[in-house]
């Protein structure tokens, strides 16, 4: 929706949360935009939150939605889940901050490093995108080569080098002050003719390709197991990097990674999100050879610094915590992966795929709205370009009504992910407040 329009259903907002209204004017006057990440800005303006527990986020008005974003996904066993909490009280009482090696990040790491084998070597960061940062540079390090393959409408954080080809339309820069944009090149998702064929004019250069197997934030858009392994197969062949970057995958399909599932050998692996069960973290992690040019001690030159954050011990133990729960119950995959099918079939009878006026994408608990332009029918979503060229506005309608309605917080115009603390009952609520916002825009 254009800045500065009034949605529909604002004044049902305005009335249940003035002193989000008020706190955000004072949000505004504060910071950028009034916001400290772009995407949580939202039309008229967005509700401003005070707690959160299970399924739940409760905002300062005192309003409770049930929460599909998930602080940025990263919470798949809901808000202060037990085990979590617990973990935290008790890490709290012994320093949250050693900037030193630490237990918790050892317990951690054997975790991540026996369900994620090519996790040989981890170097933990503060975010995802320091850790996909690295990624390119280990790349580059190791192949000695300059050029960073990524695809159209993969998002692998701010980090300069790989801000590109993020938004529709893919060749248009990102942002003012970027530099070197040439070692950057942008190749099809999910057409490998087309991918192989631009990785081959850049074949003599390229360290490397980074890919998320499921789009996040392009899309909620699983990649075809036969464009994997063949990009796969094309940057080994060449002597280049497979890097998956597995930031929002990691531990959300399944306990560990999804390309052991799609029998992938990637070189480096990037994590974030899950692992720090919602405390800030990332992690770049990869096979021995490569990660050693990270390893000052022999010689390396390839700075991966971690920073002044990394690895400390609130986080370790909050993701820890996670991980010992995931593993131990293995049974929530099935309850997440489930309900996420049942939103999917639900959303696709609620919104009209069958007649072309919707399309439902996501994998196991991740699942996305795709609605066509007025005139228009939707097909198959298979890339970001179809889903960018999707009526966007209506999306955000969609997303915003439920908010403001039902007490429903998708965040406006992003992908939904169903966690441990939902219920079947919040999702056919899900499917409910969707069939009815059809019906309404029907009569528009
Ligand atoms: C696939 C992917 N990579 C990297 C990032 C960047 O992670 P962070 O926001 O922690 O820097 C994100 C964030 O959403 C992501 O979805």
């Amino acid at each position: 929706m254009p800045r500065g329009d009034i949605p529909d259903h604002a004044a049902e907002y305005a009335g249940k949360t003035p002193a989000s209204a008020k706190m955000f004017a004072e949000s505004s006057r504060l910071h950028v935009n009034g916001v400290s990440h772009n995407i949580r800005r939202f039309d008229p303006y967005p509700f401003v939150s005070r707690s959160s527990e299970g399924g739940t986020i409760t905002d300062v008005d005192g309003n409770a939605y049930t929460d599909y974003w998930m602080g940025h996904w990263s919470l798949v066993l809901g808000h202060c889940h037990p085990s979590v909490t617990r973990a935290l009280h008790e890490q709290i009482g012994r320093g949250w901050m050693h900037g030193t090696v630490n237990e918790q990040a050892i317990r951690l790491s054997r975790m991540i490093s026996d369900a994620v084998p090519a996790a040989e070597k981890i170097r933990y960061t503060a975010s995802g995108t320091e850790a996909t940062m690295y990624a390119a540079r280990l790349a580059r390090s190791h192949t000695g080569r300059g050029v960073i393959a990524k695809v159209d409408g993969g998002w692998h954080g701010y980090a300069s080098d790989l801000l590109k080809s993020v938004n529709w339309p893919f060749d248009r820069p990102e942002s003012t002050g970027l530099v070197g944009g040439d070692k950057i090149v942008s190749v099809p998702y999910n057409d490998l003719d087309e991918a192989v064929r631009v990785l081959g004019e850049h074949a003599g250069d390229l360290a490397g390709i980074i890919v998320e197997p499921v789009l996040g934030g392009g899309g909620c858009i699983p990649a075809s197991a036969e464009y994997m392994a063949g990009v796969q197969e094309f940057v080994h062949r060449n002597g280049s990097l497979f890097i998956l970057d597995e930031i929002v995958t990691g531990f959300r399909l399944r306990y560990g990674c999804a390309y052991t599932a799609m029998s992938l050998e990637p070189d480096i692996i990037t994590l974030g999100k899950i692992i720090g069960g919602g405390m800030p973290i990332g992690a770049v992690c990869g096979i021995d050879d490569v990660m050693a040019h990270a390893d000052d001690s022999r010689g390396g030159r390839s700075y991966v610094g971690g920073g002044t954050f990394s690895a400390n011990p609130a986080a370790m133990a909050a993701g820890g915590a996670t991980l010992e729960y995931l593993r131990g119950n293995r049974g929530t995959y099935d309850a997440i992966n489930g309900m996420g099918e049942r939103v999917r079939s639900g959303l696709a009878g609620a919104l009209g795929t069958g007649g072309g006026r919707a399309a439902i994408t996501g994998i196991g608990s991740m699942f996305m709205a795709h609605f066509a332009k007025d005139g228009e029918e939707c097909g198959d979503i298979v890339d970001a370009g179809q889903a960018a060229l999707c009526d966007q506005e209506k999306l955000r309608r969609y997303h915003f009504k439920m908010i403001a309605r039902d007490g429903i917080f998708v965040l406006p115009g992003k992908m939904g992910a169903v966690s441990a603390a939902h219920t079947p009952d919040d999702v056919e609520r899900l499917v409910a407040a969707s069939e009815e916002f059809a019906g309404a825009e029907q009569g528009r």
